[in-house]
């Protein structure tokens, strides 16, 4: 027998470069990856299920997991979805391209927070729209501000077709959106009737539980579509999330061509996900990551309270990042090459505004790396900083 031939194209998105710890990547810990229960629940869905788990499946997803997935939000939310206002998608990505081509037209306009996740801006790029950015400030989406600008719009002869924003433990800042907030975003979008886009991919990631409750579990119903995944609390290479929202949305989502013909998407990950969770790996799982993460997480603060006491940030309660800001209006763009030639890599923050801005902040991700990998990096980051020039001490700079 003739032995297999290394791989010659690459077979993940990401490999961190000899020599250099990159703390841009949103990934999670190699070791966070519950590889033998996996392969466990696979035996356990194919014994279970037989050729129904390798054969076409229900277009909204297989019943067990979204059983289990009304069960699983009852418990770290505050309202449970119904069985009909769930949907089985390939990831929180894939999700929130759905939901664009069913609430979008070539032409709209679609609200973003500032900062927000960057790859999102991309999603919704893609559906020929033109993404604004919603007022908002240290505290997240200002909803007064933001019902007039809609209302500025939708006077233009312009509609509004959603609004996204990730409430709980945003990427890149790690804040959530504060409870009057929340309702006065809630009230704004049934009274303008722009559908807000709630990504709530980091709910499980809570440091301590509970994550505050959904913007989905406290609207009006028709109001709010959220989106979900599994990518941060099992496994991305998975594809596997989700989405609630109003039945004629999910189903607008089901009737979609693919889905239709592909009879749902991914049958047998989303019926192996609903093993894992009967079996009760995935609580066991969670539970242990939540104390991984905010291991790490503490780690990175510490680091960087030492190291680069210049910067300010608040503290993250959940997920997997944490938002530097520097004195130097320019410092988190400007840093960069010198980040990298000191072996440390980040993503700067303009790239989570719409606008040009956002160039005195960073993003450190703090899910892909031990605790002393972790204060390493920051020591490289601070001697960086320290090549760059950049002022020794924070002065206070409108930004
Ligand atoms: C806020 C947010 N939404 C969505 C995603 C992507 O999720 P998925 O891998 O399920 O597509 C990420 C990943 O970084 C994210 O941070």
């Amino acid at each position: 027998m003739t032995a297999p031939r290394p791989p010659v194209l690459p077979v993940v998105q990401f490999r961190s470069r000899a020599g250099s710890i990159d703390l841009g990547w949103g990934h999670p810990h190699p070791a966070a990856l519950p590889v033998d229960a996996w392969a466990e629940a696979t035996r356990s869905a194919l014994r279970r299920h037989g050729a129904a788990a390798l054969t076409y499946g229900h277009a909204a997803g297989p019943g067990p997991l979204i059983e289990w997935l009304c069960e699983r939000l009852g418990e770290v939310d505050a309202v449970p979805p119904e069985p009909g206002q769930v949907f089985v998608s390939a990831g929180a990505s894939h999700a929130l391209d759905l939901v664009a081509a069913v609430l979008c037209r070539p032409g709209d306009v679609v609200l973003v927070d500032s900062p927000t996740y960057h790859l999102a801006l991309r999603v919704i790029a893609d559906h020929r729209v033109d993404t604004v950015p919603a007022p908002a400030d240290e505290d997240g989406i200002d909803p007064a501000a933001t019902g007039d600008l809609i209302r500025a719009i939708t006077r233009q002869g312009r509609r509004v077709a959603m609004l996204y924003l990730v409430p709980t433990f945003n990427n890149p800042t790690g804040r959530s959106l504060p409870a009057e907030r929340r309702a006065a975003l809630l009230a704004m979008a049934a009274s303008t009737g722009v559908t807000v886009v709630e990504d709530d991919t980091y709910r499980e990631l809570a440091y301590p539980a509970p994550a505050p409750p959904s913007l989905f579990s406290a609207a009006e119903p028709g109001t709010v579509v959220r989106i979900g995944s599994f990518a941060k609390s099992v496994a991305p290479g998975l594809r596997l999330g989700w989405l609630t929202g109003a039945r004629s949305t999910v189903g607008a989502v089901t009737e979609r061509g693919y889905v239709d013909s592909g009879g749902g998407v991914n049958h047998a990950s989303a019926l192996t996900m609903a093993e894992f969770a009967a079996g009760g790996a995935y609580r066991r799982h969670v539970a242990a990551i939540r104390v991984r993460y905010r291991r790490q997480r503490d780690a990175l603060v510490a680091a960087v309270r030492e190291e680069l006491p210049q910067a300010e940030f608040g503290l993250p309660g959940g997920g997997w990042f944490l938002w530097l800001r520097l004195p130097h209006p320019h410092a988190g763009t400007a840093l960069l090459p010198y980040a990298q030639a000191a072996g440390v890599g980040y993503v700067p923050g303009r790239k989570f505004f719409v606008a040009d801005t956002g160039h005195r902040h960073l993003r450190l991700s703090y899910s892909m790396c031990d605790p002393e990998t972790l204060a390493e990096a920051v020591r490289r980051l601070a001697g960086a900083y320290r090549a760059a020039g950049f002022p020794a001490r924070s002065t206070p700079l409108p930004s």
